[in-house]
């Protein structure tokens, strides 16, 4: 493979906190090896626009801190037809841009897998509060995402027992539970409803939640993932069924935002750094993933192709503990 002098760095899909600490490790790592670094502002929109420009090691100071992603992002219809990624090509050619690194979700990932089958070589690293990545046991963003639940729902707690209210809490994950499941257990939720698991609205709700206020208990807090949906169709059920009063709040997207957890920083730095060390070996078409607390790579096509099981163990964990 050619040497690779020039990168380009964008960022694509959903944003995820710890986007910007990715970003930095990209260019500082790059610029550490003798490469250029060309960032590709609003996803593949910007590729397609040229709205690109020389990064220094400035460029990427004071943003460690800040969610959100300093090159924006957006979802681009015209990238995904073949004569989307021609263009595309033609104009990273034009900037000298010989490698590129795509910091998104799985549907960024076949933007990446197209540019790389076109002659230019792109690692993608994992950015999601989904953790939705089969590859990967990790998303940058998810643990930022999770704290904020947490918040969130801890306060909900509060006023939930003041008023002995049940709360249906919905959480984001797109077709996912992971957030919903991690919440609801750090968080001691009565009942989490995930697309993973069917359930059953009497055994799974409301039985639990009138044994619960015969045993004393003052709350119930519902986290329901967004894949499954309708907190505010069923908090009316709730109510109707057990006679108490309960409450949907629908918690949106302060989940995408706010200064990320140091898991998401170092976690994104590592991958960043990392898709940097691939393309300056000549490597693209790979997927950085984390897999048993280690950093690796993985073949774009093979990792799209993948699938991810929630653990059951989990899954019962989260039932266990509401006890
Ligand atoms: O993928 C991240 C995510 O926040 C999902 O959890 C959610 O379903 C989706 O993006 C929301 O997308 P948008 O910001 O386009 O409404």
């Amino acid at each position: 493979m050619a040497e690779i002098k020039t990168i380009g760095v964008l960022t694509s899909g959903g944003d995820a906190p710890g986007m910007n600490a990715a970003i930095r490790a990209v260019v500082r790592t790059a610029i550490h090896y003798g490469m250029k670094v060309m960032g590709i502002r609003k996803g593949f929109n910007g590729l397609l626009n040229g709205d690109i420009y020389e990064m220094n090691l400035r460029s990427v100071s004071d943003i460690l801190h800040r969610g959100g992603t300093i090159l924006q992002t957006a979802r681009s219809k015209e990238f995904a037809t073949e004569e989307g990624v021609k263009k595309a090509v033609a104009i990273a050619r034009e900037h000298y841009i010989d490698g590129i690194v795509v910091i998104g979700g799985d549907g960024s990932f076949r933007g990446a897998k197209d540019l790389s089958s076109m002659g230019i070589p792109t690692v993608g690293i994992p950015g999601t509060i989904d953790n939705d990545i089969a590859c990967s046991d990790y998303t940058i963003g998810f643990d930022t995402a999770l704290n904020t639940v947490k918040d969130a729902v801890d306060k909900i707690r509060d006023t939930a027992t003041s008023h002995e209210r049940c709360s249906v809490i919905e959480v984001m994950g797109r077709h996912a539970g992971y957030i919903a499941i991690y919440a609801g257990i750090a968080t001691g939720a009565e009942a989490v409803i995930i697309p993973e698991r069917t359930f059953d609205f009497k055994r799974d709700i409301v039985e639990p939640i009138i044994e619960g206020k015969r045993r004393g208990k003052k709350h119930d807090i519902i986290i329901l993932a967004e894949g499954v949906g309708g907190a505010v169709e069923m908090a009316k059920r709730i109510q109707a069924e057990t006679g108490i009063e309960t409450r949907a709040t629908i918690l949106g997207h302060i989940q995408r935002g706010g200064t990320p957890t140091v898991l998401d920083r170092v976690i994104a730095s590592q991958m960043g750094a990392k898709a940097v060390e691939l393309l300056k070996d000549g490597i693209g078409n790979r997927i950085i993933a984390m897999r048993d607390n280690k950093i690796v790579d993985f073949d774009i096509v093979e990792a799209l192709n993948m699938t991810k099981k929630m653990d059951p163990y989990l899954m019962d964990l989260a039932r266990i503990l509401a006890l």
